[in-house]
């Protein structure tokens, strides 16, 4: 039997994939085990986004291959590379690692199973230097695949949570980023598929759905009969819908709560303000990467929407949905990016008070329109611009967190002693400090007592913190 050890990097589009890869090697028999100084085949599932990203993926394939300390990859051990850095590098990868045996794409990944039983099968040919011929690369050059509800798929997830991809790929033409020349144009599921995974999802116990894409409120618009542009609003009038999708996921007997990542500013509309708002499984929180706040740096990232509108939209949706969590990313140091710039993203970030925010260093990525712009500026600017707003942000943070004291809250228990609420999604956000006699894995009711930085100290209401402490030393 061949045993089969993945590493999983990158995103949480990147770890269904890696789910998929999994529950295809069972299907053929074969057994996934967490030691890859073990396994017969040790895949690496990569992430190709930024710089760091691929240095990461690079680290991850080598240390695959060396062995950790002293230990050696045994010689018939095979090393495969998959993912996005698989996917975006196919033409340079097999003549740069002459360790790795095959390359899969994102196309790829259902056939894992037979890829690996062809690698076995067929060793490599030596050419006249003895040195091994470049691995075959499995991989398309326009990806297309999308999972469906019977897609075999092994969760990687702890029981309670679980993603669903919801589509895959996106259209925006936002210059800094390549991931749509990796994972494609968007392509949605269906609704009838989306809803199929989520009702089995909830029956094996999973009180947490978070939907997932490179642009959630696109879902459906690629069907549409009349085609949408970048900015064209969510609307079920026009056909499938994010909106029809979250009425009807609301629907699924159960207690769950439905989370929604990757929402894109252009696409909101007030029907998807009103449908979050009516529908109680939905957390109170978004997710939406809005990348800056000046119109120029708008512009020039090419992101369909300007700061007027973001800012209409912010209070649209706080007005709209009561009680909601903002999170967003922003990109400082992007190309011709002045102080004046930052300036506006700074007042802009103190008047909004994003309850989470996370701020990137922009990454010239080769590849990008971004990469050739004149003003690139330096990694001391872009280091500078970065503390500043993430000073600033921590400032808010802790804003924040002291607000939610005295409150009661409704937390998803992650393991004994830590919790989420619903402005925290897995991974990404903060935690919230809870007993350790709160079963993991379920819902409970806490009443917030302190805060720490990002992190939150919660007691069951009633429960004094003198009772928390003999409890806590007993345990
Ligand atoms: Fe995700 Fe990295 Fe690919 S962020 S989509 S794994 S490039």
């Amino acid at each position: 039997m061949i045993t089969v050890s993945l590493i999983s990097l990158g995103c949480a589009k990147n770890l269904v994939d890696s789910e998929i890869m999994v529950g295809h090697l069972h299907k053929a028999g074969m057994t996934v085990i967490p030691e890859a100084e073990k396994a017969d085949v040790v895949i690496v599932n990569t992430c190709s986004f930024l710089d760091s990203s691929k240095e990461e993926s690079i680290n991850a394939i080598l240390e695959a291959h060396q062995g950790r300390g002293m230990r050696k990859r045994r010689k018939e051990q095979k090393l495969i590379v998959a993912g996005c850095m698989a996917q975006r590098y196919q033409k340079e990868l097999p003549g740069a690692l002459p360790e790795v045996d095959a390359f899969i794409g994102l196309d790829q990944i259902t056939k894992v199973a037979p890829i690996i039983v062809e690698i076995f099968a067929k060793e490599r040919a030596k050419n006249a230097g003895g040195e091994p011929a470049p691995a075959p690369a499995f991989v398309d050059r326009h990806p297309t695949y999308i999972p469906d509800c019977d897609t075999p798929r092994f969760r990687l997830t702890p029981r309670h949570y679980a993603y669903i991809k919801i589509a895959e790929g996106c259209n925006h033409p936002c210059t800094f980023c390549i991931i749509p020349q990796i994972r494609g144009r968007h392509r949605s599921r269906t609704i009838e598929s989306v809803v199929a995974e989520a009702r089995r999802l909830v029956a094996e116990g999973v009180r947490e759905i978070n939907l997932i894409s490179q642009d959630t409120t696109f879902f459906g618009m690629d069907t549409w009969e009349r085609r949408p542009d970048p900015r064209t609003p969510v609307d079920s009038a026009r056909g499938s819908a994010l909106t029809t999708l979250i009425r009807e996921l609301q629907a699924i007997p159960g207690d769950f709560w439905i989370r929604l990542l990757y929402t894109h500013p252009a696409h909101w509309s007030d029907e998807l303000i009103r449908t979050i708002a009516g529908c109680g499984k939905v957390a109170r929180y978004v997710d939406m990467p809005l990348q800056h706040i000046s119109d120029r740096m708008l512009g020039a990232m090419r992101r369909e929407t300007d700061s007027a509108r973001i800012r209409d939209l912010v209070k649209r949706i706080r007005a709209g949905i009561p009680g909601i969590a903002l999170r967003t990313t922003f990109i400082v140091g992007f190309p011709g990016e002045t102080e004046a710039d930052v300036g506006e993203l700074c007042d802009f970030i103190r008047d909004t008070k994003f309850e989470r925010l996370g701020v990137f260093r922009y990454s010239q990525e080769e590849g990008t329109r971004a990469a050739k712009m004149d003003g690139q500026l330096t990694a001391k600017q872009k280091e500078s611009r970065w503390r500043r707003v993430m000073s600033l942000q921590k400032e808010i943070a802790a804003e924040v967190g002291k607000s939610c004291v005295g409150r009661t809250l409704r937390v998803l228990v992650e393991e004994p002693g830590v919790a989420r609420g619903e402005a925290d999604a897995p991974d990404i956000d903060g935690r919230i400090y809870v007993p350790k006699t709160l079963p993991a894995g379920e819902f409970a009711e806490v009443k917030i007592t302190g805060c720490h930085d990002y992190d939150l100290l919660a007691l069951p209401p009633g429960e004094t913190p003198e009772e928390f402490k003999i409890a806590k030393q007993a345990q």
